[in-house]
């Protein structure tokens, strides 16, 4: 029998190829999605043919994670408890995806994933598999075995010939991809701690970033960054080029202590330059083509699409359901936005749209045709009614 297990080239995804064949006589196949983490792929291959692994894949799927599930989400505009961009959530239903995908071309029964049994990451995964493909099995052996320490993990890589890093591992559980890179553990465990400034490896600084500001436009089209100051861009090189713009003005730093689907709290801290850039810009051009109730109730869905994202249920018919009114939304969400970076700030400054509600005649306080202001005592008395009505109320029952 063969499992496909998704492969990081860490440690602990390493130990996991000898410990499947160990403990349930596998083939193991080892599946790593290139989902722009960058130098940790380096090697890779070897590594897990090394550790004992039959065959490799190795996915670039950059762009269908940009496309399908980066800008979904940010035209939904979700972000979990009002700070996290979700950079590790929405990447999890792209693997699980990739691991059903090889599981049935390869013909394997089962899939396997090194996240551990206290966190958000396994059930993404599994859920995910679940939706895709409910006959796979799934293992977890963080839920499994005795491994409790980086001791016992180099202890068992040992024995199995497992290369172990020389690197002394870091101190943060780290998660990278295009979009961001998440910091847990270490000090970070300590929620009155700030982290360290040599934490941070995508984004400067803010006190140390240059004290002139730099300027960007980004160009939509129906929701979708497709430009940046003029210049046409796949969805891969434009992100990339907003993380190095922004990361070097320390724009996208974020620290919280955020609610886990599994119960606890734990203090997450989040460098997501580029996407900051997106979602400002964004929201920015939204503010003029979208009406105000389209876009109150679109701030409703964007906290409940977030919270999906965040739990794992990315291929739910409720997500499905919220794309579509998304969908609708995004039509005239199309234009120009210019943000300017400044030392960990990014700040709109300018916005237009073909499809823009704003109307320089109506917002004037000068004079208009288009708008009689005797209109507004009619409405004013309709709309305070009720009000009105109450406080008469309250006033005969001797209330005031
Ligand atoms: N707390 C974030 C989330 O749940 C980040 C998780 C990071 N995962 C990791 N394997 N290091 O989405
Ligand atoms: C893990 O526990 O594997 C990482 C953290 C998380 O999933 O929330």
């Amino acid at each position: 029998d063969k499992v496909v297990l998704a492969y990081s080239g860490g440690l602990d995804t390493s130990i996991i190829i000898p410990w499947l064949k160990e403990n349930y006589g596998y083939e193991v196949i080892a599946m790593c999605a290139d989902l722009g983490q960058g130098e940790e792929l380096a090697g890779l291959e070897e590594k897990a043919l090394r550790s004992g692994a039959g065959k490799v894949y190795i996915e670039d799927v950059r762009e269908e994670f940009v496309r399908d599930y980066i800008f979904p989400v940010l035209r939904a505009g979700a972000i979990y408890e009002g700070k996290y961009l979700l950079g590790t959530s929405f990447a999890r239903p792209l693997i699980a995806r990739k691991l059903v995908e090889i599981a049935e071309k390869e013909g394997a029964t089962a899939v396997a994933h090194g996240a551990t049994g206290k966190g958000n990451d396994q059930v993404r995964f599994e859920v995910s598999v679940k939706a895709l493909n409910p006959e796979l099995k799934i293992i977890a052996p963080w839920r499994e075995w005795d491994i409790k320490s980086r001791e016992d993990a180099i202890e068992y890589a040992q024995k199995h010939n497992v290369p172990v890093p020389v690197t002394k591992k870091s101190i943060y559980s780290r998660d990278r991809n295009l979009w961001h890179l998440s910091h847990e553990g270490g000090e970070l465990e300590d929620p009155m701690q700030e982290p360290k400034d040599e934490m941070y490896l995508l984004t400067v600084p803010p006190e140390k970033a240059p004290d002139h500001p730099t300027y960007v436009e980004i160009e939509y089209e129906q929701g979708v960054p497709v430009a940046i100051d003029g210049q046409m861009m796949g969805p891969v090189e434009l992100i990339e080029k907003l993380n190095h713009l922004a990361g070097a003005n320390g724009v996208g730093i974020v620290s919280l202590v955020e609610n886990r689907l599994v119960g606890m709290k734990s203090r997450g801290v989040y460098e997501c330059p580029g996407g900051t850039v997106l979602f400002t810009s964004h929201r920015e051009l939204e503010n003029l083509t979208l009406d105000r109730r389209t876009m109150h109730f679109k701030e409703q869905v964007a906290i409940l699409y977030a919270e999906l994202v965040y739990d794992g249920l990315w291929f739910s018919q409720l997500k499905e359901a919220l794309d579509a009114f998304v969908a609708k939304t995004q039509e005239t969400v199309t234009g120009k936005v210019r943000v300017k970076l400044y030392k960990g700030n990014c700040t709109p400054v300018g916005a237009e749209s073909p499809y823009s509600l704003y109307r320089h005649d109506l917002a004037t306080f000068g004079e208009s045709d288009f708008y009689n202001q005797k209109d507004a005592e009619g409405f004013i008395n309709l709309f305070g009614l009720p009000l009105k009505v109450r406080a008469l109320m309250e006033r005969k029952v001797g209330k005031r």
